[in-house]
């Protein structure tokens, strides 16, 4: 098991995805997009016909199915990549990962895929410093103004910006909240190469402690 983790939580819109890509990068890390998974459970569960509140049947994809992540996100060897940003996936994913049984599951997978990663690793999504990897190298949550968040999704007035926040903050299973040591970081009105910066920052004081 890898212990250079850096867990990376927020909003959507946040920055999570390119700081997390950018920050890997930079470091010769890997890095693992926690979202991507979620969304491919969810598009899995939609190809095979089933309702997105069908829990103990989406619960059943979740734990059967084979997940790929880098290059390209597929799923049981389908190339999901860009279908898993399509507003179907994008409406129906809160309730996926809203299923406890799922979460248990990609949960149990991430941790696999930490314990089997020689290098370091950067995982990005919503309970990743406080369910995931309490206890990684340097914790981050990252924010930006609704406004700012929605610009970056290309859309107008943030609405399903929104409805999503509110369902990842107000679910009962791992709902996205700041865990107490995690550095905050408001990115609105930063680049990604200054927020990547600062994160650099906090590794390089882990070490010198
Ligand atoms: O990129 P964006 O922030 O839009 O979303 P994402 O990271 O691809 O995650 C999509 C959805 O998956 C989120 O809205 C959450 O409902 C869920 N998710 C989660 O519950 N836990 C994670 N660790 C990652 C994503």
């Amino acid at each position: 098991m890898t212990d250079d983790i850096i867990a990376i939580d927020g909003p959507a819109g946040s920055g999570k995805s390119s700081v997390a890509r950018l920050l890997a990068d930079r470091l010769g890390w890997s890095v693992l997009d926690t979202g991507a998974m979620y969304r491919a459970v969810t598009s899995e569960a939609l190809h095979l016909g089933l309702a997105p509140d069908d829990t103990g049947a989406v619960a059943r994809v979740a734990q059967r199915s084979l997940i790929e992540t880098r290059p390209r996100v597929s799923i049981n060897g389908r190339d999901v990549h860009d279908e898993i940003r399509s507003d179907v996936v994008n409406v129906a994913v809160s309730v996926v990962a809203a299923n406890p049984a799922v979460r248990a599951a990609m949960v149990q997978r991430q941790r696999a895929i930490a314990a089997d990663e020689p290098g370091g690793l950067v995982v990005e999504g919503r309970d990743i410093t406080t369910v995931v990897f309490p206890h990684a190298r340097v914790k981050v949550y990252l924010t930006a103004s609704l406004d700012e968040r929605a610009r970056r999704r290309g859309e107008e007035g943030g609405e399903s910006v929104a409805r999503r926040d509110h369902a990842d903050s107000s679910r009962e299973t791992s709902p996205l909240r700041q865990a107490e040591d995690a550095i905050a970081l408001d990115t609105t009105g930063l680049s990604v190469d200054q927020v990547v910066e600062e994160i650099v920052r906090c590794l390089k004081n882990t070490t010198s402690d």
